[in-house]
């Protein structure tokens, strides 16, 4: 696979320097996946390199960035209706510049909205130009035109690419691009293109990096992170490279997803088991607990595969806790269907479930599937998973009060005096106390409030 080392448009930087009496302030909203996140923080990378700084606040900015996602049409209604609502800030400040970026931004027809119903949308750029964005944002200045790029493919990786990330403990670190699975609900692989893994030396030099800046919560990110290494010259795969990265010296932790259960394997539950520094916590999506579900979705596994992996982890590593995405009402699913779904929550016990609604996507397979189930239905479904997941999360919980926990502290708790600490098995506890974010504690888990876990600093 192609990869290419980020280079710094110097003519941007001079011209930007002249073209600003003042130095101008950016300000990236991301609303998607933990991918686009990092893309936003690419973004204010590439533009505070050239002399941007951050604006806390939409209405301090001269140029805000829509990061967009496209996954679920409420994603899209959303940044809709945020990009709408900009409209008197454009007017107020006529130096302001509105862009749109992101997985929306590589859709045609959403591209084509932007240009009749959003004349105030001056930039639009996809997930391929980051690095290309000083010399569009030039474009754009130098002429009274806006610039409403059209989406393209792009394979080739990006390297180096400066980055301002959001947090001084956690970070994101992406080891692949794109989606070569094409569930047949899902528009990702049509906005992210083909799945392309980066040199695990660019990732190490990366982590390295990470590490020694003191970061203490890394997560590996890939659509499919359990096929890391195909089509890469070296011979490597995901569990070998987790092994590379766990090597490193250090006080911090591995987390990754997602894994595809298609892809996840035995060897990778013995990898984590054997490893100093990953989370004992699994995101293995599992969508719906029908085996006809499952086919129609084109996730090449059935519930009987799915759970003897979970078996497999639970014996090997008890102390270990799973999360899933789930997809209610997708076309045709039954009642019956449904139930399947209810049964293999309860016989996991997820300690977190990440629930959608089914959203036709236009120009997937599921699009065109018949959908007779009605949205009221659907509805009714997700209250019940709910439910289940309700017991489900309080009996986890509950099992962890009287231990002493490492946790990690990453901000203000539910209650003031409080703050909360994330557990190496992704739990959060809350306790009284003032100790700096970033830093590892120890908490004993005196108790549990819904899904929150409270405890007392030892
Ligand atoms: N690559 C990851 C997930 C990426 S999208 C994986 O395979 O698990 C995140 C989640 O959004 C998916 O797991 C799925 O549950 C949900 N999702 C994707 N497309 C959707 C759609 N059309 N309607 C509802 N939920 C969807
Ligand atoms: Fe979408 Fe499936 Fe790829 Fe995940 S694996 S991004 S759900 S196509
Ligand atoms: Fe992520 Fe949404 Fe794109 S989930 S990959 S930002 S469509």
């Amino acid at each position: 696979m192609e990869s290419i080392r980020f280079q710094r448009n110097e003519e941007a930087a001079r011209f930007l320097a002249s073209y600003y009496e003042t130095p101008p302030l950016l300000f990236v909203h991301s609303y998607g996946c933990q991918q686009n996140v990092n893309d936003g923080e690419k973004i204010q990378g590439v533009l505070t390199d050239l002399g941007f700084g951050l604006a806390s606040r939409p209405e301090d900015a001269d140029l805000i960035v829509f990061n967009t996602c496209a996954v679920r049409e409420h994603a899209e209604q959303r940044v809709f209706g945020n990009v709408g609502a900009l409209k008197g800030l454009k007017e107020a400040n006529p130096r302001l510049l509105i862009a749109v970026s992101g997985c929306m931004a590589q859709q045609k027809d959403i591209v084509e909205k932007f240009r009749q119903h959003y004349p105030f949308v001056d930039l639009v750029f996809g997930v391929n130009a980051i690095d290309t964005l000083p010399a569009l944002l030039c474009e754009k200045l130098q002429s009274s035109k806006r610039l409403l790029c059209t989406p393209v493919e792009r394979d080739e990786i990006v390297e180096d690419m400066p980055i301002r990330r959001n947090s001084a403990f956690r970070a994101w670190l992406p080891i692949m691009y794109g989606c070569d699975n094409f569930c047949s609900y899902c528009i990702v692989p049509y906005v992210r293109g083909r799945e392309r893994s980066r040199k695990s030396a660019d990732i190490l030099r990366e982590f390295h990096e990470l590490v020694d800046a003191g970061y203490r919560d890394i997560t590996l990110l890939g659509q499919n992170v359990n096929s890391y290494g195909k089509g890469l010259s070296e011979k490597i795969d995901f569990a070998q490279l987790l092994r590379m990265l766990d090597a490193v010296s250090g006080d911090y932790r591995i987390r990754f997803m997602t894994s595809h259960p298609k892809d996840a394997t035995p060897a990778l539950i013995d990898t984590i088991a054997g490893s100093t520094h990953i989370s004992r916590h699994l995101h293995l999506p599992v969508q719906s607990g029908s085996n006809r579900i499952l086919a129609e979705m084109n996730r090449h596994y059935t519930v009987e595969d799915y759970l003897a992996l979970i078996d497999y982890a639970k014996r090997r590593i008890p102390e270990m806790t799973y999360s899933s995405d789930i997809i209610v009402g997708f076309p045709g699913e039954t009642e019956e269907d449904f139930r399947a779904t209810e049964e293999l929550i309860r016989r996991v016990a997820y300690m977190q479930l990440f629930t959608f609604i089914y959203s036709k996507r236009t120009g997937t397979k599921a699009a065109t599937m018949p959908d007779p189930t009605t949205h009221k239905e659907k509805t009714q479904r997700i209250a019940r998973v709910l439910a289940i997941q309700e017991e489900v999360v309080a009996r986890l919980g509950g099992a962890m009060v009287g231990k002493t926990v490492r946790a990690l502290v990453e901000g203000a708790g539910r209650e003031a005096g409080t703050q909360t600490a994330r557990l190496d098995n992704h739990m959060t506890v809350d306790f009284a106390g003032n100790v700096p974010e970033g830093d590892f504690v120890n908490v004993l888990v005196t108790g549990v409030r819904g899904a929150q876990l409270l405890g007392e600093l030892v």
